[in-house]
């Protein structure tokens, strides 16, 4: 029997948050604001008694055969202090995922080492399992009837499947006609109520918080700290994975700008618990169209943000007033990070060059090697340093996004106004990789076969 920590609890107990702006303390509910200022919550952790033995006790769990060992969130479960009853747990073993190298782009870039942690690996494609199970198992433990979400695709997707197997209402609301179709078929097929809203994803966020001021429901949008608390654990597993020697940066896509945020608080709460000596610098990267805390960033350092309305083919960033973005640059500054923004014709080449590891991610994903090479021709990444990247989504949530890449009908073109390094367009020609329509003649493949290896 492993050790069970004070994880198991009896009653549902509340929730110790604390306000990011003006420090009030207190019991998140409702919309997750502060009572007295507004601003966003965040969760209080305690430094957990003999830290130094969890290093040992969280790896010897992936030998365990119990549910709540299993899964790559839970088994960290000291650093998610008392959130759920283990009763309560809602869990598809989330967590737990690859850590791949990349030593062709390593070399290429001049980089001892570049990794792809990829988050895509989780039960429904996405990071958003990992937050998942924590806010919908604390759903079910309250005694909720209904969860809800505003999405760009894949939140919906992972809190449709977590209510299903929770035996819950899942309330979805959408951007009409801007999420990928992947995401939205796993919503339905998941069971969701699901509505496409004439609105972007920003608009749906604003249609969402009425309702939730309205209606019994649940929110497990991002601003819910809980989401972040599991989120956090992937950081704890890359440091666990690379014995905790962590690398130089870390790279992660920016939409709503919680992920970010949520790895940095378990890389700080980690060196605070005397577990990590050094962390990477962690660097957001946005789409140019859907840029607003790049843009702050640029102009003062990011003590303001204005919002924007925001376009982009990554249509899983396709935010433009991102509620997390002070949580997000307090961890950039806090580890000397950045954030920028890279074109469309960048992030189409950045996916390309990672399918063609055998890897693949959604287009948001790699956003993060498109900064990578920003960041490496600007100096800010050095020559001989170690890189991680996040890849935070699947290759099939959005394979018509690969599909009209490699047929040429994806509509960089209405992006070309977009600043980008000069090779990037014809690099992006070399990347496509268009399925031929032959006879069922096996000399006619022959031959092409042929013409083919004489090219490569
Ligand atoms: N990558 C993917 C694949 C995403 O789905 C998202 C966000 C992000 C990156 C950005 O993470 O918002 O924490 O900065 N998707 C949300 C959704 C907004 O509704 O699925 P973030």
């Amino acid at each position: 029997m492993l050790v069970q920590s004070n994880f198991l609890v009896s009653q549902p107990k509340a929730i110790a948050t604390r306000c990011i702006a003006c420090s009030a303390s207190g019991a998140a509910t409702g919309r997750f604001r502060c009572a007295s200022c507004g601003d966003l919550l965040e969760v209080v952790t305690q430094r957990p008694a003999q830290a130094a033995t969890l290093p040992a006790l969280w790896r010897e769990r992936r030998r365990s055969d119990t549910a709540l060992d299993r899964s790559g969130v839970w088994r960290f479960r000291e650093a998610l202090p008392g959130l759920v009853a283990a009763a309560s747990v809602v869990t598809l073993e989330e967590g737990n995922t690859p850590l791949y190298a990349l030593p062709r782009l390593a070399a290429k870039l001049g980089l001892e080492s570049l990794l792809a942690k990829h988050q895509g690996m989780n039960p429904t494609g996405s990071f958003k399992d990992t937050g998942m199970t924590v806010a919908v198992s604390r759903a079910r433990e309250e005694g909720c009837c209904w969860v809800a979400c505003a999405s760009t695709g894949n939140t919906s997707a992972s809190m449709a499947a977590y209510a299903a197997r929770a035996g819950l209402g899942a309330l979805v609301l959408v951007p009409e006609g801007q999420i990928a179709w992947g995401k939205l078929a796993q919503a339905l097929d998941y069971g969701a109520l699901t509505f496409q809203i004439h609105a972007d994803f920003d608009g749906c966020v604003r249609v969402l918080d009425e309702i939730v001021g309205r209606a019994p429901v649940y929110l497990v949008n991002s601003v819910n700290p809980l989401r972040l608390e599991g989120q956090k654990t992937a950081a704890l597993e890359l440091w666990e994975q690379l014995q905790g020697d962590l690398p130089d940066h870390l790279l992660v896509p920016g939409g709503n700008l919680a992920n970010g945020s949520a790895l940095g608080k378990g890389l700080l709460e980690l060196q605070d618990w005397g577990l990590a000596s050094r962390l990477p610098k962690i660097s957001v990267v946005q789409a140019a169209g859907a840029d607003p805390l790049a843009r702050a960033w640029r102009s003062d350092g990011a003590p303001t943000m204005a919002p924007l309305a925001p376009e982009s083919l990554a249509t899983a960033i396709r935010i433009g007033k991102p509620a997390s973005w002070k949580k997000a640059a307090a961890v950039i500054a806090a580890t000397r990070g950045t954030c920028l923004a890279v074109s469309e014709a960048e992030i189409a080449l950045a996916k390309a060059e990672i399918g063609a590891e055998g890897l693949g991610c959604e287009p948001a994903s790699a956003a993060t090697l498109a900064g990578l090479k920003r960041l490496r021709a600007q100096g800010f990444v050095k020559q001989g340093e170690r890189v991680a990247l996040v890849l935070t989504g699947h290759l099939l949530k959005d394979a018509d996004y690969a599909l009209r890449f490699h047929l040429g009908t994806l509509p960089l073109g209405d992006f070309a106004a977009q600043e980008r390094p000069p090779e990037v367009d014809g690099a992006l020609a070399a990347r496509r990789r268009a399925p031929i329509s032959l006879a069922a003649d096996a000399d006619a493949v022959l031959r092409r076969l042929e013409q083919e290896s004489a090219h490569a």
